[in-house]
């Protein structure tokens, strides 16, 4: 297993371009099951979870073989890569993160366990495969680092739409004839649960309303695919859908929006090395509540364009504490909550983070710890007492984001930081280490 080894203490400075959004391709890859015409997807980021969720769609027999004649213009566990790098989903990046794939003969409904139990976003191929074959196979997600995370919104929501649920031997099998429109309001705000029940109402029969829908911009892109395609959706972005379903849905070309977790990590990482960076090719709008939360540490950040991000790092006042909780979109987005706590801890004075999303999310945080940093934990409370000089360890990545914080951790600590368990990271960040080298760092990925 890769592991990263880095010498901190460098002012990052220059220009880092951030790739498509993760948690946006992955549910409109899932949205090429709803038709048999190609879908053209362009801004996709070369990360380990796009890769998988292509194993999954060769699986059930969606094509990669398609040729790109256009495309949408360029805008700015523990698994090896050689288990799941097949050589056509390998084949099928093109340029631009451009993908042509076409589910025109479908062959399997399952997402097997071995998939599931690396990505739980393989449970976004349930609401459009029984949409679009009346029948969908997924094995049960256990739960993950950072939570339970069950997926009983998804089912009761199709089970409003009148799929038939049951589980047998850890799978859930959905089935349905035909899906009818239906009015669901969700107990909680789910953002993979609004997107598979969005994918599933689009072919329903009749008039379907979401309800105390997720917000976040990954869905509002899903959106937009689904209606290049056909569909017919309104509100998306807000918190009730309307859709009012069709018989077929057809091709489309989309790009993907800019990943606004990446952009956030990088907005953290000038502030806490003190540097200099200007962040490309984002969308400053996705990240409003994140700016808010950095500026009230006394970070200076400039929004020079729609979709840049100038962090003055090394102008601002020294960083003070500051109080944060994660909340859904448009609030303080949990998978922002690791890196903040790292920039707290050099931070002066107390700030009390507290995570409202999952209930297991603070694993970077002892790993801080041994760092140096001064976090004490209390329930889904944690309290970072400021600022602390972090020194270099040997550290290890637990999940995609407590990855990136101590990413973070080992550009500010003295000395050597070495974080074993890099492949966490793949997952959603693509190439971290060369883009952060080129704006300065020293950070060096070991091979296994
Ligand atoms: N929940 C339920 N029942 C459900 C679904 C969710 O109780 O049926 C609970 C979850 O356990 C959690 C809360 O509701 O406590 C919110 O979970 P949500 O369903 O919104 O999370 P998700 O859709 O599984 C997506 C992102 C996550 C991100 C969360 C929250 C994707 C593929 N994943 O997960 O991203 O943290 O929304 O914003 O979109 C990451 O990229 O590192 C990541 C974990």
């Amino acid at each position: 297993m890769d592991r990263f080894i880095i010498r901190g203490g460098i002012p990052l400075c220059g220009t880092i371009r951030v790739s498509g959004a993760k948690n946006a391709a992955l549910p409109c890859l899932a949205a090429s099951l709803l038709s048999d015409e190609p879908v053209i997807l362009g801004n996709l980021p070369s990360v380990r979870d796009i890769r998988t969720t292509c194993k999954l769609l060769e699986n059930l027999g969606v094509n990669f073989d398609v040729p790109i004649t256009a495309g949408p213009d360029p805008t700015e566990s523990e698994i090896t890569d050689s288990e799941l790098e097949t050589p056509e989903s390998a084949r099928a990046f093109g340029e631009h993160g451009r993908m042509a794939v076409q589910a025109a003969n479908l062959t399997n409904c399952e997402a097997p366990w071995e998939l599931v139990r690396t990505m739980r976003a393989s449970t976004l191929i349930l609401g459009p495969l029984v949409a679009r074959c009346g029948e969908a196979r997924v094995s049960m997600p256990g739960g993950c680092a950072i939570g339970a995370r069950p997926i009983d919104l998804h089912l009761k929501g199709m089970e409003k739409l009148g799929a038939e649920i049951t589980t047998e031997h850890g799978m859930v099998v959905a089935r349905a004839r035909r899906l009818r429109g239906e009015r669901i309001v969700f107990d909680r705000i789910t953002v993979t649960g609004t997107e598979d029940l969005m994918m599933a109402a689009v072919l329903a029969e009749g008039e379907t309303v979401l309800e105390n829908a997720a917000r976040e911009p990954e869905v509002e892109d899903l959106a937009a695919l689904l209606v290049s395609m056909g569909a017919q959706i309104e509100g998306a972005g807000t918190s009730v859908i309307r859709i009012q379903g069709k018989p077929r849905l057809g091709g489309a070309m989309h790009n993907i929006i800019p990943d606004r977790i990446e952009a956030g990590t990088f907005v953290a990482a000038a502030g806490i090395t003190r540097g200099d960076v200007t962040i490309e090719t984002c969308r400053a709008d996705h990240l409003q509540a994140v700016i808010d939360k950095f500026r009230e540490t006394g970070l200076l950040i400039e929004t020079p364009t729609e979709s840049s991000i100038r962090v003055l790092g090394d102008r601002g006042i020294s960083l003070q504490a500051s109080d944060m909780r994660t909340e859904e979109y448009p609030g303080f987005p949990t998978d922002m909550q690791a890196q903040y706590m790292v920039l707290v801890t050099q931070a002066e004075g107390t700030s009390l983070i507290t995570e409202t999303i999952f209930e297991n999310r603070f694993m970077h945080g002892p790993e801080l710890v041994r760092m140096g940093a001064n976090i004490r934990f209390d329930g889904n409370r944690a309290i970072v007492r400021g600022a602390t000089p972090l020194s270099g360890a040997g550290v290890t990545a637990s999940d995609l984001r407590a990855s990136a914080s101590l990413v973070l951790a080992g550009l500010v600590a003295s000395g050597e930081t070495i974080i074993e368990r890099v492949y966490h990271i793949d997952r959603g960040y693509e190439r971290i280490e060369e883009k952060l080298k080129a704006v300065g760092a020293r950070i060096q990925r070991v091979p296994a």
